[in-house]
């Protein structure tokens, strides 16, 4: 089938191709983000491929349907960006990649953890300046502290596998627990009054959307670590950031932004930062941020381009679609 991808980067190109090499799918690789006004340049395709920046709303769903689009490929896990009631409307199915590499994302969360306890991004920038003293990079040991896992999926419990592993209590919340060694489950609210650091792996819905907001950081332990690999709006930054100012917090280590859309992925080294919160958040030594690339492993790429291509052979051959995301 003819397949165009929005927000593709060279990556994308390079697993995309790799996976096609047995298929007959004749693949576009576009930069642009999709959105209303890019939605036209899916004329002559039939399957259109996005990923977690591209919002898809029903105005950008009604565009990619006129302009011939049949099947809508997320290359993501998660869904919270497209209007899948609009979709239904318009006859136009949702698949996506419900998991590609879930110890891609956990073992990014603890990247970010040792990084910012152990202050390894200023001992970095020291060294290679000739500085190497160690004054201020006094930091923490995880092993015997406590970890508040918010969401026990795919991802949350290989977390709490690694997190055991360094000899952390482990406490979990999650709307639908599941047994496991690795874990203990609390409430939210003995998980925000013990746990020393918390790692949020919840997908963002309506009950999700601000989970972390002022209320919820008084409940936490004193000088606790916030960290986010989930997505952006499970925290709301002011309520967060007042709260690194005031040292409620004791850091935050994100991969995540509520506003990332147009800045994460761009390289805007060149520009001026238009987005005050985001250019706050950065000035903390305390906090340290990626921009959503968790899941940036070559398993993971491999596994996405792996699993949307095999998903647009079975739309092909009219065959159930097992990824296919439903209202
Ligand atoms: P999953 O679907 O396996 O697990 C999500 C867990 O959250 C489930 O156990 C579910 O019961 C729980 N949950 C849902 N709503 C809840 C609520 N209101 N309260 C408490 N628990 C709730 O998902 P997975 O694969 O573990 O991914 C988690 C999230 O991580 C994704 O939804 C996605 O947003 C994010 N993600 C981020 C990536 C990155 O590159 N930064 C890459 C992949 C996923």
């Amino acid at each position: 089938m003819k397949i165009v991808l929005f927000d593709a980067h060279r990556y994308d190109r390079d697993s995309f191709t790799a996976a096609n090499r047995d298929r007959a799918h004749v693949l576009a690789f576009l930069e642009a983000r999709l959105t209303a006004a890019t939605a036209p340049l899916c004329a002559g395709h039939e399957v259109v491929c996005a990923f977690v920046n591209d919002h898809l709303d029903a105005e950008v769903l009604t565009g990619v349907q006129r302009a011939g689009i049949r099947l809508v490929a997320l290359r993501s896990a998660g869904f919270n960006h497209v209007d899948l009631a609009a979709a239904a409307r318009l006859g136009l199915p949702v698949v996506r990649v419900p998991e590609y590499s879930p110890f891609a994302v956990a073992e990014h969360a603890v990247a970010l953890v040792l990084t910012l306890v152990r202050k390894i991004h200023r001992a970095h920038a020291r060294v290679r300046e000739g500085n190497f003293s160690l004054d201020g990079l006094v930091g923490f040991d995880l092993h015997g502290k406590t970890v508040g896992l918010i969401g026990t999926g795919k991802i949350g419990r290989v977390a709490a596998t690694i997190f055991a592993g360094f000899g952390c209590t482990v406490l979990a919340y999650d709307k639908f627990p599941t047994p496991n060694p690795a874990l203990s489950y609390v409430s939210l609210e003995e998980l925000y009054a013990r746990a020393d650091l918390i790692s949020l792996h919840v997908p963002l819905t309506p009950a999700t959307h601000h989970l972390i907001d002022a209320a919820a950081i008084e409940r936490m332990k004193p000088g606790v670590i916030l960290i986010n690999t989930g997505r952006g709006a499970l925290i709301d930054t002011r309520a967060m950031i007042g709260a690194l100012k005031r040292g409620r917090l004791g850091g935050a280590a994100l991969d995540v932004y509520e506003e990332e859309e147009g800045i994460f992925f761009e390289d805007l080294s060149g520009q001026v930062l238009q987005d005050d919160v985001l250019a706050r958040l950065l000035t903390f030594p305390n906090v340290i941020i990626t921009s959503h690339q968790a899941f940036l492993t070559r398993e993971a790429l491999a596994a996405i381009a792996e699993t949307t291509l095999a998903s647009v052979t079975a739309f092909e051959r009219g065959a159930p679609l097992a990824h296919q995301v439903h209202v």
